[in-house]
């Protein structure tokens, strides 16, 4: 209850502090403001330092008074967010391996967390986590009271920003799914078992997508971990979360698991693994639309569990 009390005591402060800066150039952060637009793409990118040379050390407090993490000032200026595309902190092998946040983006949108912290957090049963070398900059973080906004980045794929409306800083995040309450497990007689078997110790997980062979070793993980079950309870356990939260990896895997993981007409299944005998592996998405034959839609629709490996 202090806690809360002394937050709206800054917050009062803070705000009035706020009107008084406007008026010398509009620069203050945070206390409520909400930037209208993300912040543009990184055009003008300084190239990668040559290897030895000593990172500069980064500060973000660029005026007196301002944090020292990623901010966005009053005039919607996002302060921080000029590392460019190549920033190996944001690099990702499997971009968006979660699918897309579909929760509303900007100023219109705003959610009060939930709770969690930097590796995991929750608003509206969509989950989160924060890029781990932003970690340092959401300590001040209230991760069961702040109000966020999230954003598109322009420059780093698979990643959006949270900005915090308290403080008027903000971190990158990628999104993590929808949480158990909104997760409608398919019927099949396999369901049980999953509930009873993989409940035991934490809630149910079903994402990310993973191919048959990753799902064989999380369950094989599991069972070194304490999980219990005949080796045909998880068999079955692994078949079913192949089956209804898979992801095929279409260099490697046969026509049959294409087809079902991906529900097109096995002759479709087969021009795949024809024409990628054919001319080569398959580097992206573009290409196995490519396909003659192929419902390009519904791979696009489905893209989410496609891997190329
Ligand atoms: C005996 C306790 C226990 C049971 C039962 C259990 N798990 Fe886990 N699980 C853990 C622990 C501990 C971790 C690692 C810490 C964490 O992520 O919470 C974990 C992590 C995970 C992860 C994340 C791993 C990663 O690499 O991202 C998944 C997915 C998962 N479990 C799925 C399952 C499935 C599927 C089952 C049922 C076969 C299951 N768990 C049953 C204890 C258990």
């Amino acid at each position: 209850m202090r806690k809360i009390i002394c937050g709206l005591a800054l917050f009062s402060i803070f705000s009035i502090g706020a009107f008084a800066q406007d008026k010398e150039g509009g620069r203050h952060v945070g206390g409520g403001r909400i930037p209208s637009l993300g912040p543009a793409p990184d055009k003008a990118h300084t190239p990668a330092q040559a290897p030895g040379a000593a990172e500069p050390a980064k500060s973000f407090a660029d005026r007196p008074g301002h944090p020292e993490a990623p901010h966005v000032h009053s005039n919607d200026k996002w302060i921080g967010h000029d590392s460019g595309p190549n920033d190996p902190n944001y690099h990702l092998d499997q971009p968006w391996r979660n699918g897309h946040f579909t929760g509303g983006f900007g100023k219109g949108h705003l959610f009060p967390l939930d709770g969690g912290g930097p590796d995991r957090f929750w608003f509206n049963s969509f989950y989160f986590s924060v890029a781990p070398g932003d970690y340092g900059y959401c300590n001040d973080w209230f991760w069961n009271s702040d109000q966020i906004a999230i954003y598109e980045d322009p420059d780093h794929v698979g990643w959006y920003l949270a900005y915090n409306v308290r403080l008027g800083t903000y971190v990158h995040v990628m999104y993590q799914g929808l949480a158990n309450a909104q997760l409608t497990l398919p019927e099949a007689p396999a369901r049980k078992t999953f509930e009873t078997v993989c409940g035991a110790c934490h809630d149910l997980r079903t994402g990310p997508r993973r191919t048959k062979a990753a799902w064989v070793a999380v369950v094989d993980s599991m069972a070194g971990r304490g999980a219990r079950a005949t080796d045909q309870e998880f068999a079955a356990i692994a078949e079913y979360l192949t089956k209804y939260f898979g992801a095929v990896d279409v260099n490697q895997g046969a026509a049959k698991e294409i087809a079902d993981v991906l529900e097109i007409p096995a002759q479709d299944a087969d021009a795949i693994v024809r024409f990628r005998t054919d001319n080569g592996e398959f580097k992206d998405l573009d290409g196995l639309k490519k396909v003659p034959g192929v419902d390009a839609n519904a791979i696009e629709e489905r893209s989410t569990r496609i891997v190329f490996k």
